[in-house]
């Protein structure tokens, strides 16, 4: 495995690359779930690329961009045993330039949930994942369904500037207690962690009022209200593929979302239906 710093060294590499290429965006701190994701590009792809770069434009003024967890060695000894060709690991001097062309998240979908209660998040994902697709011209791309709106902004964005990478969506890998996988993890202290678990255990009550019968948007979401009381709750949402709010579940077609903090820590998870 190679591990490149600079952006012109990584698109020479890239050239050298024959076959497809999958690309596997993250932050670092890397656990299991980013993990499933790179596993999957190693098996479908000739080549695999893996970048980490902590983006400063994705963090809202006040976020835990200065405290997010950095562990580069032991991320880069991740990447090599799982059989990863490139690792990029750009500066953000390089990455950045002064007073830029930007790329937006879409008006409406990119401001509502996660982008409502963090309003120019999406923005500064859809620029580095830009610049990051401009640098790797991956065959396909790799992103996991716990960001699920991210994912479908993504695709969005795919779509609007015509650029030909398959996307491609991953199961949400979970601790065996059912908490889902996040660097934020790190942030945890026990207690919180264990008040954490509450928000994969609403989601489990939706799933089986579903199967139970129960579909009313409402009704579900007030069960799963009562399971977060302990938390503070941000948002937990019904909405279907596109992000529209639904009424009543629709079965292959619903999302459920939920954000809520555990002591200072943010965490969201989603179940899809
Ligand atoms: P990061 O939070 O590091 O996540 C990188 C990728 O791993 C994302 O596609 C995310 O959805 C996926 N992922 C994280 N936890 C997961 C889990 N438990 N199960 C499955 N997949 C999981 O998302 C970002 O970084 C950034 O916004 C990025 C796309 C890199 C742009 O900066």
């Amino acid at each position: 495995m190679k591990t490149i710093v600079g952006i012109d060294e990584m698109v020479e590499a890239r050239n050298g690359l024959e076959g497809s290429v999958g690309f596997v965006p993250t932050m670092g701190a890397l656990h299991k779930g980013h993990l499933s994701l790179i596993e999957r590009s190693v098996e479908e792809n000739d080549h695999t690329v893996v970048s980490i770069f902590v983006n400063p434009t994705q963090f809202l003024p006040g976020e835990d961009f200065d405290k997010y967890p950095r562990r580069y060695e032991a991320d880069r000894r991740i990447c090599e045993l799982a059989g990863v060709d490139l690792l990029f690991m750009p500066r953000r001097e390089e990455i950045y330039g002064d007073d830029e062309v930007e790329v937006k998240a879409p008006k409406r979908k990119g401001y509502v949930l996660e982008g409502h209660y963090r309003p120019g998040h999406f923005d500064g994902v859809v620029q580095i994942v830009n610049k990051l697709f401009h640098i790797v011209r991956p065959t396909r791309a790799y992103f996991g369904k716990k960001d699920a709106q991210q994912l479908y902004i993504i695709e969005k964005m795919v779509r609007s500037f015509f650029w030909g990478i398959e996307i491609v969506p991953c199961e949400i890998v979970r601790d065996s207690d059912g908490l889902a996988l996040s660097s934020r993890n790190l942030y945890l202290n026990e207690e919180e962690r264990s008040r954490a678990l509450l928000l994969s255990k609403s989601l489990k009550r939706a799933v089986k009022m579903v199967q139970e019968g129960i579909v009313e948007s409402g009704k579900i979401k007030e069960e799963m209200v009562g399971i977060l009381a302990p938390l503070k709750v941000e948002y937990v949402e019904i909405v279907d593929r596109d992000f529209n709010r639904l009424e009543e579940v629709e079965i292959g077609n619903t999302i459920i979302l939920v954000a809520a903090y555990s002591g200072s820590t943010r965490l969201i998870d989603n179940i899809w239906i």
